[in-house]
């Protein structure tokens, strides 16, 4: 893939929505197993205290002896807080209920919102070769959010095809705002995800409707359907692509992927 639109070797997303429960955990699952079967090489980093990336992973909590929390707070090693996932090319950076109080223990850091930004430009990063960091971030425009925007390259944003969808959003464009402004000029929307999706349902239109209105290109073609197979995927602790890989879900993932990976290669044609 080229290289023009990416720094450090590799494009990193923020996947957020400060709304609860919208997409943004599934998407970060799917679209990074999704972006493994394109040949891509992908890190996920749980930033969310839930943990819901690292257990949808098969991550116990057991197993996550070094997360996000010491990664930011503790300036762990990457080699210690990455751990390999059961598909090969892709990794994660685990996350637990810690980082619920990151927040608070770094009001008095100077660096404060710069540590995600920091840590994923560490040169030790280069070595692992990633084409894509996705990071998972919780349901709030907190401190931890605005790390994500500031490491990151592009926001991806999940909306729910339901009733309010678009209402958050302009609370969540203000802080991408604020955050060129004041620390990430180049700080890009990767695009609009309609998740959930149900083409039964007038209220599925409704929301794409008005959100092609509002946001035009920047909303993406590719839907994700409402689809059980996606629900049921975490608890067996696997992606729904290699759960179900016929799946409607794991089908709409795959043309995400595709479609967010032509989007860069139109940027670096420009
Ligand atoms: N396309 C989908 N079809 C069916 N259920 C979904 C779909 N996407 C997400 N869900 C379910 O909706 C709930 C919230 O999704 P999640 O990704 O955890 O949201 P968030 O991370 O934004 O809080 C989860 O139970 C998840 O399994
Ligand atoms: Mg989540």
């Amino acid at each position: 893939m080229s290289d023009m639109s990416r720094s450090g070797g590799s494009r990193i997303i923020a996947i957020a929505n400060q709304k609860g429960g919208v997409g943004k955990t599934t998407t970060a699952i799917n679209l990074a197993a999704a972006l493994v079967e394109e040949g891509m090489r992908v890190l996920l980093v749980d930033l969310d205290p839930q943990g819901n990336a690292s257990t949808g992973l098969g991550v116990d909590v057991e197993d996550r002896n070094y997360t996000t929390y010491d990664l930011l707070v503790e300036e762990a090693e990457l080699a210690d807080v990455i751990k390999q996932t059961d598909l090969e090319d892709l990794c994660i950076i685990p996350a637990t209920v810690d980082l619920s109080s990151a927040d608070i223990e770094l009001i008095s850091n100077e660096k404060r919102s710069f540590l995600l930004h920091d840590a994923l430009r560490q040169p030790a990063m280069t070595e692992y070769d990633w084409d894509y960091v996705l990071i998972d971030c919780p349901p709030s425009l907190n401190l931890l959010t605005v790390n994500a925007m500031v490491a990151a390259h592009s926001v991806l944003i999940p909306l729910q095809s339901e009733f309010f969808a678009l209402e958050g959003l302009s609370q969540l464009m203000l802080t991408i705002r604020e955050v060129r402004q004041s620390a990430n000029p180049a700080l890009r929307i990767e695009g609009v995800v309609l998740t959930m999706y149900d083409r039964r349902n007038n209220l599925s239109q409704q929301v794409e409707q008005d959100a092609r209105e509002n946001l035009g290109d920047l909303v993406f073609r590719t839907k994700i359907p409402r689809n059980v197979r996606v629900s049921e995927a975490p608890s067996y602790a696997m992606p729904v692509l290699n759960y179900d890989p016929t799946s409607l879900g794991a089908k709409a993932y795959r043309q995400l992927a595709a479609e967010l990976i032509a989007n860069h290669q139109d940027i670096a044609a420009e």
